[in-house]
């Protein structure tokens, strides 16, 4: 996600910046800039890549401004230049913007906003705000930005300044973290995140959805977008350590993503479907409608946690876009004879966007005349540049080496391109496609409710089993490859052997491994498949297995057969495997960390595996 941090008021504004926006670094970002008033206008400094590239242009400055925006991107739309980094101004240059979140409406309203006249500077979503308020400013700022975000629909943390109004910075929060900051005789702050006030303050405010805040030297005044009046918001006095913070109070990062999931899958579905019509829109897709209709397979291409939401996809869109899949680890696709041409639509998928593997099996690909759509989730990487078009998550950058959000939201936009195929290709109906994304839509809150609860579940599980020295999976149809997932997360971060198995090959082999000393954990949704998987796990229970169940609520037939048992509320079928992901990613952490192993670093493991 991206960083903000403003300040105004009597020191300097540009090492306060600076300062601030390394401490929001770990949040991931791939340019940077700044923002100040210099003499009654506004100077802007910009810069890809790395943050010491703003701060060394920055040391040749010495500016002495006392009020400012900075601002760390992580690319969600248009490339990590210098151009689309942040802040961005309106036509005039009398304005400037900085912005974490997603536009949904940008493309229309960029249009729109040209049409009168206005001229971009950027590929980005965020410029069209600077326009809007433009449009709208009749002396005071803090109105005009009101009336533009109004037209906008998504998510939006603002920080906005105007060189006719000096005295003030002007903050929205709406769907996106906001945090102020005060420190008597110095001034007031504003930043996404509490690490870049901690050096300056421990008093803060935290902003609410839909509020207004204008921040002067001395003062601070909070309202709503939809009500100019004055409302209250408490100074609270934060205890936390920078480390703590960055983490957002939890202990790892991994712990973090796990409950970002709700916010990411959100985001990655929002502005790519129409709830009430059930239309998916992927103009990124990077291939025409006829393109589409003459694909007459799929070949889906990746590595570990990308493989596994790989293999989910399989299900969905022979299912509903009734399209032939294959699936292959990258690793292994390159290597066998390959029966593509150019028919064929080939979908890398990978997290970082520079899997080795996975890049060679699409370069292989390519050579073959394939289409390619990539799934990934860091703009600007080497398979979205290769590739003919991108699907990106919008997971914000995964910090822990085992993937949790990055996975559910790699689910979610294979989910939104199996709609999108099925649509296009005529195999699935309006009402089946306006059902089925409701239900998705639906996901985010349902996983919001779930988890703490979730969290509790697993502590005695995690107590009873963290010393054991083997787990097996079991899962059948679209949840088989959601055991493999529950294996790969336990065994890469616990170092516990565990394995992921189709519950149906149980007879055929593994079932000799049953004992007191190896838990079994089987996924048992009330769905097609249930009374088969019910019948394998009563044959682990008759040889005195260890069992844990992970079903459906109200499933009274669980508590006879299991040990444990973990209930989910019942959805669709076809979308548990993102529903059943998360108490096996909660359960691989509570294990590993109450080992006490590396949970964001695991031992041996990279975040990207760009050697072959
Ligand atoms: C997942 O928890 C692992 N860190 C690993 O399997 C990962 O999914 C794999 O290396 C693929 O990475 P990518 O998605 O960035 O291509």
């Amino acid at each position: 996600m991206c960083g903000i941090v403003g300040y105004i008021g009597s020191r300097r504004v540009v090492p306060i910046i600076i300062e601030g926006l390394k401490r929001l670094a770990y949040r991931g970002y791939d340019s940077a800039g700044l923002v100040y008033l210099d003499n009654g206008h506004l100077t802007k400094h910009r810069a890809a890549g790395k943050l010491s590239n703003l701060a060394e242009i920055m040391e040749e400055i010495n500016a002495d401004s006392r009020m400012g925006l900075g601002h760390t991107r992580w690319a969600t739309h248009g490339s990590p230049t210098e151009d689309n980094a942040h802040p961005h101004s309106d036509c005039k240059g009398e304005l400037a913007i900085v912005h974490n979140g997603i536009i949904e409406n940008y493309h229309s309203l960029r249009r729109d906003l040209i049409k009168r006249g206005h001229i971009f500077t950027s590929e980005t979503d965020t410029e069209v705000l600077a326009h809007l308020i433009e449009e709208n400013l009749a002396g005071d700022l803090a109105a005009a930005v009101r009336l533009a975000v109004k037209q906008v629909e998504g998510s939006f943390a603002l920080g906005v300044i105007w060189a006719a109004q000096p005295d003030q910075l002007v903050a929205v929060r709406h769907q996106s973290p906001l945090v102020l900051g005060v420190k008597e005789g110095s001034g007031h702050f504003m930043a996404s995140d509490i690490p870049a006030l901690l050096p300056y303050t421990n008093r803060v405010i935290f902003l609410e959805d839909g509020d207004l805040a204008v921040l002067q030297r001395d003062s601070c005044h909070i309202s709503r977008l939809t009500d100019a009046g004055a409302v209250e918001r408490p100074w609270q006095e934060i205890s936390w350590n920078t480390s703590m913070a960055e983490k957002g109070g939890y202990r790892h990062f991994m712990l973090k993503e796990i409950f970002e999931q709700p916010q990411a899958v959100l985001n990655t579905f929002r502005g790519r479907f129409e709830p009430e019509t059930g239309t998916v829109d992927l103009p990124e897709i990077g291939l025409s409608s006829a393109e589409i209709k003459a694909v007459k397979r799929i070949s889906l291409v990746a590595c570990g946690t990308s493989w596994h939401a790989a293999l989910v996809a399989k299900y969905w869109l022979e299912k509903w876009a009734a399209i032939p899949v294959d699936v292959d680890i990258a690793s292994e696709f390159r290597y066998r004879r390959l029966l593509l041409d150019e028919n064929s639509l080939v979908i890398p998928i990978s997290q970082s966007g520079e899997t080795a593997d996975t890049l060679a099996g699409m370069r292989l690909a390519r050579t073959m005349g394939a289409k390619i759509t990539a799934i990934c989730n860091v703009v600007g990487t080497t398979v979205t540049r290769e590739a003919d078009g991108t699907i990106y998550t919008h997971a914000g950058p995964e910090i822990g080496v085992a993937s949790t959000k990055a996975f559910t939201c790699q689910l979610t936009a294979l989910f939104l391109l199996t709609l999108y195929l099925g649509q296009v290709r005529g195999t699935i109906s309006q009402e089946e496609s306006r059902s089925l994304g409701n239900v998705m839509l639906e996901l985010p809150a349902i996983l919001e409710a779930e988890m703490p609860r979730l969290q509790r579940d697993i502590e005695p599980i995690v107590a009873k089993f963290i010393n054991c020295r083997d787990f097996l999976y079991l899962g059948r149809g679209v949840n088989f490859p959601i055991a493999l997932e529950g294996a790969l997360k336990l065994k890469e971060i616990s170092y516990i052997h565990a394995e992921g198995y189709a519950a149906g090959e149980l007879k055929h082999g593994p079932i000799a491994l049953i004992d007191q000393e190896m838990p079994v954990l089987a996924l048992a949704p009330r769905d097609g498949v249930y009374a088969k998987v019910i019948s394998n796990v009563e044959e682990v229970k008759a040889r005195n297995g260890r069992l844990i169940l992970v079903g459906s609520t109200g499933d009274d037939n669980l508590a006879r057969i299991a040990e444990h048992v973990i209930q989910l509320p019942e959805i669709h079928e076809d979308l548990n495997p993102i529903l059943y992901a998360i108490p096996l990613q909660l359960l691989a952490y509570g294990i590993a960390n109450a080992r006490g192993c590396d949970v964001d670093q695991p031992r041996n493991l990279a975040k990207s595996v760009t050697v072959e």
